[in-house]
């Protein structure tokens, strides 16, 4: 046999280069078995177990699980484990055996908890939304305008996923995400709604932030505009309304417009055009008005280690919006660079929601 030459290497650091490139082709197992875990229902079954549980109580809670797999259950929680959704505890003081509990991460895969995250895991790690993958390379050397067009034929926002469980996965995920960042908006940032009479949530979805900043703010008049599919069958109630449309061809006026989770799903080209209709919507209404931006605001420098794990979310989040819908996650100089193209005449940014920002974006 060939000796393998080292040119000099160390040979552990080259052993460690080598677990490096292993560990990111297999990358994908840490989300594939998140949704297994999901799917089976572990997360709400360690919950509803109330205390530390064998990995034997595990398996005689899941009675859909073959009898033949029971002796994997194990292999599936110890990966878990690793990526910190579960962690493991005495059963009892006086118990040897270990059992699982859940960790801070994992109330957000309870199916019934207002902040859960489980439709996301369901929806994001769907084939319809992994396939996309595939055609990344293939994509790189076309014309399509995603690689989820390449894959299927249409873009994200065309697909009809009416009728289907994915609608409904999607509309609750989002409703979710809004939920933890709302409510820090309406207990942290009161000030972001002083002087206002009215605001549109433009992509505002099903209303979960509309309805909250509507039932906290109740002199302001809030309109939840979307595309029609979306809002059509929904009932106005007291201070809220529902508007269905399309935002590059109109927005309502406004003293304040509110774009959450939107402007990253859109090219430069189409964010401009969104921009210039929000700028419109809010020059008819009184002065002071503005546009409010929740979105990702890229870090374009080393980070300590802290903040590692939060600026490669935002990477993959960006890496997420080319191939499923076309956007982009953008530097400041990105973003300030769109604004003056809108006619904008100034910005704010407060990186406050954790890999978030508000930016408020001023006429
Ligand atoms: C990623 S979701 C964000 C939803 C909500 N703002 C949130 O944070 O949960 C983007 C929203 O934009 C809406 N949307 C897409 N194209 C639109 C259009 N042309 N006009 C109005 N809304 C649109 C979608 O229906 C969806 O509700």
């Amino acid at each position: 046999m060939d000796r393998v030459h080292v040119n000099g290497q160390n040979v552990n650091e080259l052993l460690q280069d080598q677990a490096h490139v292993w560990n990111h082709i297999f990358n994908f197992i840490n989300s594939m078995s998140l949704k297994c875990a999901v799917d089976l229902g572990i997360p709400d079954i360690i919950h509803n177990h109330g205390k530390p549980m064998s990995v034997t109580e595990l398996v005689a809670a899941l009675p859909t699980l073959h009898p033949t797999k029971a002796c994997n259950m194990y292999r599936l929680m110890r990966i878990l484990v690793q990526s910190g959704f579960f962690a493991r505890q005495k059963l009892s003081d006086e118990s040897q055996e270990d059992g699982y509990v859940l960790t801070s991460a994992s109330r957000f895969l309870l199916k019934d908890d207002p902040l859960s995250l489980a439709p996301l895991v369901e929806f994001l790690l769907d084939p319809m939304l992994t396939k996309p993958w595939d055609f990344l390379s293939i994509w790189f050397q076309n014309n399509d305008r995603t690689p989820f067009n390449t894959a299927h034929g249409k873009e994200f926002w065309e697909h009809d996923f009416c009728g289907t469980k994915l609608i409904d996965l999607l509309n609750k995920g989002m409703a979710s995400d809004s939920k933890l960042v709302i409510s820090v908006l309406i207990d942290k940032c009161k000030g972001l709604f002083e002087g206002l009479n009215s605001l549109v949530d433009v992509g505002g979805n099903t209303g979960t932030v509309g309805k909250a900043i509507a039932d906290a703010f109740p002199h302001l008049d809030c309109t939840v505009f979307d595309r029609p599919q979306i809002v059509d069958d929904l009932q106005d109630t007291g201070n809220l309304k529902y508007v269905g449309g399309n935002m590059f061809e109109q927005v309502p006026a406004a003293d304040a417009v509110l774009l959450k989770w939107v402007l990253q799903d859109w090219n430069d080209d189409e964010c401009l055009k969104i921009l210039k209709q929000c700028k419109i919507a809010i020059s008819s209404g009184k002065e002071g008005g503005k546009v409010i931006i929740i979105d990702v605001v890229l870090k374009n420098e080393k980070v300590n280690d802290e903040a590692f794990d939060l600026i490669e979310t935002q990477l993959l989040y960006d890496m997420a919006a080319m191939v499923v819908v076309g956007g982009k996650e953008r530097e400041e100089e990105e973003w300030a660079k769109l604004f003056l193209s809108a006619g904008f005449s100034g910005y704010k940014i407060s990186p406050i929601l954790g890999m978030r920002s508000i930016i408020e974006v001023f006429p």
